[in-house]
């Protein structure tokens, strides 16, 4: 190995090769190790030295440390056991685009310094667009995360309702501003609010109906009582599939609302957006058209690797206005052209991954009709599983299941008091998760303590749906038993 510079190239060539041989092994085998890791907090950090290398170590030495001290203490989001919070999985196209970008490293902040990666990703998020239904024009630009991109939307938003004095003075040179969005919808948009400056009471949580929908009447009731108080609304995030249950906000009647009061509206579809690749689960995103902008993230149930959050807005000069500040250094003679895009203007980060590629791998390599496919047989696991707790004397669903999620809990005859039942509930999911095989997490519904079982993982077939609903039973026998 030399002393500077890189490492051996054939040295690296050989570790590819076994790294590759690797991925490809795990994703095979990955149902023989738990899901949730047989570790405490602490192991990792004491099993690694506590000190760096002075010399420089193997590649091989490397890897046998990632095989054996960090794989055995990894939540395994690629196993079809994994019905947890949303489902990740990592496709082979999308784990191959991870690779190809860190092996370009490629920043393309300007187009400039990065023409195939700008370029691309607007090829991609077109591509995607038409496959999720929604109509031209929309701009887009790819994100770390939701929370991010709902953030950007949120600034735009925020300036947008702003005026002039607001430009130098920011938010303090105006009326306080208000957010509004369901009570049911994602915590990012309260931890947008508190970035944004306008504090946690920026945002104001309407109430949601009996199938946990944001109630478009009450958010007009708020926005006329919070205008004649005094404060700015200026922006309604509806939600496509919230986080606990997926329920879908009424989005045609919210856009009423924002058009008729001149507010921004951004569309939390960060997991149910997805479901628009299905013909029959596009109704996900009606009304979506009629929003100033929209979050879809690929790296949940579109089997790309994180991290991938898709924001489209119809309103891409107000986002770039919100984030545009262009130091000399980064000055371009082809900024002037329309179809040189310089995407560090339109978020936070300057520098940013070659996300789109692996997206567009994964789109080309499943086809519309192959992720269509995908969803809609995890939307049937859903309903599969709901009918069975519907036929159960023990279970109950305690939501509408409509996409791929199915929230349920334990109710045998003769427990019914809430705590109790809280407790027994809180104990299947405990021991469920400790067989190794299933890693589910909890909401709650209305207050109650709800078991979630999220579908969405690409290696899930209808044995894993058997499998969890035999767990869920014994587990509850089990504790019978005790
Ligand atoms: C509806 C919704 N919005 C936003 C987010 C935040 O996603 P991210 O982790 O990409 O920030 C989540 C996370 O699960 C979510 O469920």
């Amino acid at each position: 190995m030399t002393a500077v510079g890189d490492l051996d190239i054939e040295a690296f060539r050989a570790a590819a090769h076994r790294a590759a041989d690797w991925i490809a092994d795990y994703l095979k085998d990955i149902e023989e190790r738990p899901v949730l890791p047989r570790v405490v907090p602490g192991d990792v950090r004491r099993a690694l030295p506590e000190h760096p290398p002075r010399d420089g170590e193997p590649l091989d030495a490397i890897l046998d440390d990632f095989e054996s001290l960090l794989v055995p203490a990894t939540t395994q989001w690629n196993s079809p056991g994994f019905m947890a919070y949303f489902a990740s999985s990592g496709s082979a196209p999308g784990i191959l685009g991870e690779l190809l970008a860190a092996g370009l490293n490629a920043n393309a902040m300007l187009w400039r310094t990065g023409p195939a990666q700008t370029e691309l990703e607007q090829v991609a998020l077109d591509w995607l667009r038409q496959i999720l239904g929604l109509p031209e024009p929309l701009f887009g630009v790819i994100n770390d995360t939701a929370s991010s991109s709902t953030l950007y939307a949120l600034a735009a938003a925020r300036d947008a309702a702003g005026d002039a004095a607001a430009e130098r003075g920011g938010v303090n040179a105006l009326p306080p501003m208000r957010i509004y969005a369901s009570a049911e919808a994602h915590s990012s948009v309260a931890k947008a609010t508190m970035v944004l400056g306008l504090g946690r009471d920026g945002l104001r949580a309407i109430p949601v109906d009996a199938e946990l929908r944001m109630d478009p009447a009450a958010l007009e009731d708020a926005i006329a009582e919070d205008t004649a108080a005094g404060l700015r609304p200026c922006a309604v995030v509806a939600t496509a599939g919230t986080t606990s249950t997926t329920s879908v906000d009424p989005i045609p009647a919210v856009a009423d609302v924002c058009a008729r009061r001149g507010l921004w509206l951004h569309v939390d579809a960060a997991y149910a957006g997805a479901a628009a690749a299905a013909p029959e689960y596009r109704w996900v995103l009606d009304g979506a058209e009629r929003a100033d902008s929209i979050v879809v993230n690929p790296h949940k149930w579109l089997f790309t690797p994180m991290d991938c959050s898709v924001l489209w807005t119809g309103r891409p000069l107000a986002l770039r206005s919100a984030f545009s500040l262009v130091p000399e250094y980064l000055r371009t003679a082809e900024a002037a052209n329309p179809d040189a895009i310089d995407l560090m203007d339109y978020g936070v980060s300057l520098g940013r991954r070659f996300r789109a590629l692996k997206l567009w791998m994964v789109l080309r390599a499943f086809g519309s009709d192959g992720i269509a496919s995908r969803v809609r047989e995890h939307c049937r696991f859903a309903e599969l599983l709901s009918q069975w707790v519907r036929g159960s004397p023990d279970f109950e669903l305690l939501a509408p299941a409509p996409l791929s999620v199915v929230c349920l809990r334990a109710h045998p005859a003769g427990v019914d008091g809430d705590a109790e039942l809280d407790a027994l509930n809180e104990s299947i999911v405990d021991r469920v998760n400790s067989s190794g095989r299933f890693f589910i997490s909890h909401t709650r519904v209305r207050g109650v303590y709800a078991i979630r079982v999220a579908f969405g993982n690409l290696r899930a077939t209808e044995a894993h749906v058997h499998g969890i609903w035999n767990s869920l039973r014994n587990s509850l026998s089990a504790r019978k038993a005790m």
